[in-house]
């Protein structure tokens, strides 16, 4: 049966995959951002759901500018914790399916084998905390749901690691990335996509929880750099090196691989390994 779904935060990266998705879907897609429906306004929240008799949130908005987090708290904790509050309780009230998206950053990284959605949480920043506060209050309101752990996120829309190293691989001669710090890349198309499914499958109804998703695949920033410059074509030199030489205000998990096993056999789907959904994008 064809389900309207609200999506938030729509021009996004996630949410701009979902869009171009959505052309070949059978459900009724309310694209919003900001501008349409600021989701810090609960009230605002209440009256778009309720006139436009919503099925399913999927939410895509967020604060995502993780150093700027750390000066900017109070807006963060507005964006990721108090309007996904908003989210849920609008969502238990109607009774909505809400989907939404969540960090490998709610993990410090102290682990050596890929994190279970059982594994404890301990964020090293605000970015982090906000969006574990925001998973909490999701958890909390009583609604069913859908909290999808992501990492590494890159799209051809919106800005991300793969352009900026394309960008500096074209002007520079030689490069330094971390390869102290190991994860696992997301293409927003993947997520986009296994979102859709997930919701296709109908099964989203009894399995309420937290759940992982990031491409196949391990590798460092480096790794990462080295793969985008090849497929790029530019000839720049890139060295490995140690977070320590790029001092920042927030210190990120050196280790956050998520385990996909939970999502994959839950729903089904086939996950793409991260290099092969890297040559996808253009
Ligand atoms: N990017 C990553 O590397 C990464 C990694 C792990 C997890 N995630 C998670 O994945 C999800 C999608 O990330 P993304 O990279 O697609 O995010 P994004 O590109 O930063 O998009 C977020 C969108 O939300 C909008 N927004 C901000 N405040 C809003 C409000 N009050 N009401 C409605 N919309 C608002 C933003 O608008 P403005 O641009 O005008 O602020 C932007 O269009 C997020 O939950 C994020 O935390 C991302």
């Amino acid at each position: 049966m064809s389900k309207k779904i609200l999506v938030t935060g729509a021009n996004g990266q996630l949410g701009s995959e979902l869009r171009v998705l959505s052309v070949n879907s059978n459900h009724e897609f309310l694209f919003t951002d900001v501008a349409e429906l600021d989701i810090t306004n609960r009230e605002a929240v209440d009256n778009y759901v309720s006139e436009h008799g919503t099925d399913i949130i999927v939410n895509c908005a967020a604060y995502t500018n993780v150093d700027k987090a750390e000066d900017d708290t109070e807006m963060a904790d507005n964006i990721n914790h108090l309007a996904v509050k908003n989210l849920a309780e609008v969502s238990a009230k109607y009774k909505l399916i809400l989907i939404h998206i969540s960090t490998d950053y709610v993990f410090d990284g102290s682990k050596n084998t890929p994190y279970l959605e059982t594994d404890p949480t301990a964020p090293l920043g605000v970015y982090g905390r906000t969006k574990l506060d925001g998973e909490k209050a999701v958890t909390d309101s009583g609604c069913d749901y859908l909290i999808i752990r992501t990492s590494w996120l890159y799209s051809s829309f919106g800005n991300n690691f793969v352009k900026t190293i394309r960008r500096l691989t074209a002007e520079k001669d030689s490069l330094k990335v971390v390869f102290d710090q190991v994860g696992t890349p997301t293409y927003a198309a993947d997520l986009a996509s296994a979102i859709l499914e997930i919701i296709e499958t109908g099964k989203y109804k009894s399995n309420s929880g937290i759940y992982h998703f990031s491409n196949e695949g391990v590798c460092s920033w480096y790794d990462f750099a080295i793969e985008i410059r090849n497929l790029s074509g530019n000839l720049c030199d890139i060295q490995p090196c140690h977070s320590a030489e790029f001092p920042s205000k927030v210190k990120r998990p050196n280790f956050s691989v998520l385990d996909k096993t939970k999502i994959k056999e839950t729903f089904g789907l086939k996950i793409p390994y991260w290099k092969v959904s890297l040559r996808e994008m253009t």
